[in-house]
């Protein structure tokens, strides 16, 4: 135990053994866990009606309006052209299931995750599987972006530190890089959250950039909050 809070193997050994009492009592009232990361503070594993989400103090991060909010842009895609996906920022992993099981996507999944426990979450809570058609990555998208060639059909941006996407992933320089790894015709998706005159700055010069040299589609107040840039690449 640190400081008063479960680390994640103190926390999860605990939990497989408790696992189906702790579901049957969620339908009762809701048990969070609290579990200290090594990128993102304090994250909440919350059980609640049999269904578990993940949390931080500020925001939902997987299995929440996140998820619906994945969904709704994933909704403007088309999938026949989509082969490969990357998607920066694992979390919880809720968009590779909604693609899995709501768009009946097969192909191959390569996520990128700054935080090592919250891809050890992402395994032993919410059942992530590896295989041939699911690559984790443990390094900071920036980075990533930079020095990989591999191209995809998708690419999902969603990162987040606490409720806020870090100002890098806003800049020019993040999405000349990532721009080079979708194939032509290929789509991508944003998903930011604009909460003061700074972040609505970014945005706004984020989409003069991107909108001379891709077609934009722009959705604000997804599920009441986000802001949602869904492009193809021309
Ligand atoms: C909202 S969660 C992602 C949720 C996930 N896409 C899902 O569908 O469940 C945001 C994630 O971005 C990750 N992240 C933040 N900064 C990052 C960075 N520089 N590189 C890679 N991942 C990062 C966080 O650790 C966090 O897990």
């Amino acid at each position: 135990m640190l400081g008063g809070y479960f680390n994640f193997s103190e926390i999860h050994a605990l939990i497989m053994r408790f696992d189906i009492i702790t579901k049957l009592l969620s339908y009762f009232y809701p048990i969070t866990t609290k579990i200290r990361t090594e990128k993102n503070g304090i994250v909440e594993l919350t059980y609640s009606s049999g269904r578990k989400i993940l949390d931080n103090s500020n925001a939902n991060y997987s299995y929440g309006s996140l998820q619906r909010i994945l969904k709704f842009g994933l909704e403007k895609i088309e999938f026949t052209k989509v082969n490969d996906v990357l998607l920066l920022g694992l979390g919880g992993g809720s968009v590779i299931h909604t693609l899995r099981n709501d768009f009946g996507f097969t192909g191959k999944i390569t996520a990128v995750e700054i935080d090592k426990t919250i891809i050890d979450i992402a395994m032993n809570e919410f059942e992530l599987m590896l295989d041939a058609n699911l690559e984790t990555i443990h390094t900071d998208a920036t980075e990533y972006v930079k020095n990989n060639a591999k191209k995809s059909d998708l690419l999902i941006v969603d990162i987040y530190i606490d409720a806020i996407v870090p100002s890098d992933f806003y800049t020019t320089q993040f999405w000349n890089n990532a721009l080079q790894l979708i194939n032509k015709n290929g789509y991508f998706i944003f998903n930011a959250c604009i909460f003061n005159e700074n972040s609505e700055k970014q945005m706004s010069d984020l989409l003069n950039y991107l909108r001379t040299s891709n077609s934009i589609q722009l959705f604000n107040k997804v599920e009441g909050t986000n802001t949602l840039i869904v492009g193809t690449k021309n």
